[in-house]
């Protein structure tokens, strides 16, 4: 182990898969605790629609979602093993093909470019390692951080449900967007297997 490797308790996680700058290791129940500190912050907890669960119960949520068949987590890694984010294909039917994406970001390590980063890497996982047919991702039609960093990794705006959630007193649009293969596939950058 190098002294970068030793900096942080994250650092000996295995890498399963590579973005430019950011690692995915797979999620573990012992990271409950730092997502669940990730999710209290305001901004998460407002485009997430968060509610104040104990550890306890997040915990236990984590536990299944490692146990299910239809979802992929990971912990997304910095070079030096610094965890900054949970990413996941949730909703997974290899049937027809289609997955829901998921992202959040610790909040002191947003605006760097990790988020746009991460995504490009999860949909090169979907489409080059998984066959998917179609990635889609929902999120508040106001979270502009969301649908730019989704924009960014090829998403294409699909449609609005209007009115489809409630939080904080009042009800909110979300925005509906997908990527397919065939676009992914006409994305002009290196893929994961090419960092
Ligand atoms: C959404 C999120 C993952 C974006 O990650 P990020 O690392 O901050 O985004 P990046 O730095 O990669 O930026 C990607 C693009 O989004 C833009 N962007 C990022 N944050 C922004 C903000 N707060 N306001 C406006 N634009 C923003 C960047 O300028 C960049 O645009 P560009 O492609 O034109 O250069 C992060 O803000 C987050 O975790 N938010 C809370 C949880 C959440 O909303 N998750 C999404 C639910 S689907």
């Amino acid at each position: 182990m190098d002294e970068d490797e030793a900096a942080t308790p994250y650092a000996a996680r295995e890498r399963f898969w590579r973005g430019r700058d950011v690692a995915f290791t797979p999620l573990e129940p012992d990271d409950a605790e730092l997502i669940h500190s990730w999710r209290a912050d305001p901004v998460a907890a407002h485009e997430m629609g968060v509610w104040p669960g104990s550890l306890h119960e997040f915990r236990e949520r984590i536990e299944a979602h490692v146990e299910d068949r239809d979802r992929d987590d990971f912990l997304v890694l910095l070079p030096d093993g610094t965890p900054v984010g949970h990413i996941a294909l949730m909703a997974e039917d290899l049937v027809d093909g289609t997955a829901e994406a998921y992202l959040l970001l610790a909040a002191g390590h947003r605006r760097r470019g990790l988020g746009a980063d991460a995504l490009a890497a999860l949909t090169d996982l979907a489409f080059g390692e998984l066959g998917l047919h179609r990635v889609e991702a929902v999120t508040h039609t106001d979270n502009t951080a969301a649908l730019a960093t989704l924009s960014r990794a090829g998403f294409v705006h699909e449609g609005v449900r209007r009115s489809s959630c409630l939080h904080r007193g009042r009800r909110h649009d979300n925005a509906i967007l997908g990527l397919l293969r065939a676009e992914w596939e006409a994305l002009e950058r290196p893929r994961s297997w090419e960092h």
